[in-house]
């Protein structure tokens, strides 16, 4: 794809907001050539348009449409024949009470809402739902389908989202979804459940993976979660691959529709399981937001707060989400979006996550790998310059990534050092020991290779020091020989994570599980923290 008036060098130079800003200009310009009137209140296809206020990338400098022009009264279809679907939920900002949910809805749609109850055969408390929609010029997209799309000129999707607040803690609640014309009542065939999150301490588990997209390797470690039975799953980015080309350029492929059938893929889990995602360089969609992330936040909710960055606590254990796009070398189109904010909160989430006494372990997702030998995109430097001192400075427990499509583990480490060797079944101390890291790179997407052997649980073959190299400025691949790859596999995996706090002092312990793409467990770890 070329862009007019462009170099393919100017081209490969732009960030995400010069490309938004590109599009945005293009889309007016098309829009007064066609005659169209573009001014307040006229729907301008090709940009963010979401009524969720205050939500990352739905910058106000961009033409937004308000979500009611969105529902137009002459060519609405008859809400009867839309049928909900991809319904996902995720917490909010205190998952003990909050609980978002969100849905899809293949046209516009008049008065959305989610009945809830707490039983399948009482949904008697109806809340409103908000419409965050997306308007994509069919000519800026790239359709997978062979015959490409030419009527309508733009695809819409409708994103439909709740905010339940004032919850119980640790309650199980049943609900439905639905619009004028389509009300489910109690019908059970559509009822779901999901449950909040305990205010005491108590064992749960929680699973974990990145790369997912859509394909039967997905469909399948996307139900290997729910044999887990997890509390919540975390997704450390490159979640559909819509944005199919993942360089962060304008000339990157993009055919929003997949989102579509991601959400379709998932909903037997993220219907009841809470899924926090993380954005992986295959989420910077500039047709919506300067930053990028305008469509990831008019599809998923970001535990109550307003950006790609954030937190929330389940029990005894922190998690925080970081945006590794902000701080990539190796793709840098996003590099440095944030001005700094992002690694300067982390800063302080990491500082009031260690205080509080009922906190044991600090968990941390994002996308690119702080250290992978993967041959593919190995390590990230940025990763380590602004993010691994801090990690070692306030002792997380526990890194996950992905972008590489594989798994891997290191062995604890300290300023990018070995502490201890840590074969699978080790039992670990990060306070005295160091930071373990995770690649989760294999939930579905096509796999990846390593320069030197598999080893994990059951074939262990320990290779070391292996060649690999570390993206540094400058798109420049460094060459690095290390000694922390402990565990390597190349093939489908999740993680499943088991938390076990200790009730009276003592020692808590959280046991991170590989598990490959049948349900065979791999590799196995368990960190321990002794009560403060
Ligand atoms: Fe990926
Ligand atoms: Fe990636």
């Amino acid at each position: 794809m070329t862009k007019q008036g462009m170099t393919p060098e100017q081209a490969a130079q732009l960030s995400l907001a010069e490309q938004h800003e590109w599009f945005r200009r293009a889309t007016s310009r098309r829009a007064m050539l066609r005659g169209g009137l573009v001014g307040a209140g006229t729907a301008i296809a090709g940009t963010a348009i979401a009524s969720a206020a205050g939500l990352t990338g739905t910058a106000s400098a961009a033409p937004v449409r308000s979500a009611a022009s969105l529902l137009p009264t002459a060519d609405r279809p008859n809400g009867s024949t839309v049928v909900p679907f991809g319904r996902h939920i995720s917490y909010g900002a205190d998952p003990t009470r909050q609980m978002s949910v969100a849905w899809q809805a293949t046209a516009a749609v008049r008065n959305p809402f989610v009945r809830i109850g707490r039983s399948p055969q009482d949904l008697g408390e109806k809340h409103h739902a908000e419409v965050r929609a997306l308007s994509t010029l069919a000519s800026d997209t790239s359709p997978i389908d062979s015959v490409a799309l030419v009527s309508p000129s733009t695809i819409e999707q409708y994103y439909l989202h709740a905010a339940l607040d004032g919850l119980r803690p640790g309650e199980t609640y049943y609900y439905a979804v639905g619009h004028d014309g389509w009300d489910p009542g109690s019908n059970l065939a559509v009822v779901k459940s999901f449950t909040t999150a305990p205010s005491k301490r108590g064992p749960f588990t929680f699973t974990a993976f990145g790369d997912q997209g859509i394909s039967y390797d997905a469909v399948a470690t996307t139900h290997l979660i729910a044999g887990q039975h997890p509390a919540f799953h975390l997704h450390a980015g490159d979640v559909s691959y819509a944005e199919g080309t993942g360089h962060g350029l304008i000339t990157d492929s993009y055919d929003p529709k997949v989102w579509d059938s991601f959400f379709q893929q998932v909903e037997a889990v993220a219907a009841t399981v809470p899924w926090q995602v993380a954005s992986g360089n295959h989420e910077m969609e500039p047709w919506y937001s300067p930053d990028g992330n305008g469509g990831l936040a008019a599809r998923f909710d970001f535990a109550g707060q307003q950006n790609t960055y954030y937190s929330f606590t389940y029990g005894n254990v922190g998690v925080i989400t970081l945006d590794a796009n902000d701080v990539s070398y190796e793709i840098p189109a996003n590099n440095g979006y944030s001005g700094g904010k992002q690694t300067a909160w982390l800063e302080q989430e990491l500082a009031a996550l260690r205080k509080r006494a009922d906190i044991d372990f600090i968990v941390v997702q994002f996308h690119h790998c702080a250290y992978s030998t993967c041959s593919s995109h190995a390590s990230e430097g940025g990763v380590r310059q602004y993010w691994v001192p801090l990690f070692d400075s306030y002792g997380v427990d526990l890194v996950i990534n992905g972008h590489n499509h594989v798994y891997e583990r290191t062995d604890p480490l300290k300023g990018g050092s070995v502490t201890t060797a840590a074969p699978s079944g080790s039992t670990v101390t990060p306070a005295t020991q160091g930071t373990t890291y995770v690649v989760a790179g294999g939930a579905g997407n096509s796999l990846y290779s390593f320069p030197a052997k598999d080893s994990y649980d059951g074939a262990v073959d320990d290779v070391s020091p292996i060649a690999s190299f570390v993206n540094e400025p400058g798109r420049t691949k460094t060459p690095e020989t290390v000694a922390w790859s402990r565990v390597r596999y190349t093939g489908y995996c999740l993680l499943a994570i088991d938390s076990a706090p200790a009730r009276h002092g003592g020692t808590s312990k959280l046991t991170v599980r590989a598990i490959d793409g049948f349900g065979a467990e791999i590799d196995r770890v368990v960190l321990t923290r002794t009560a403060k």
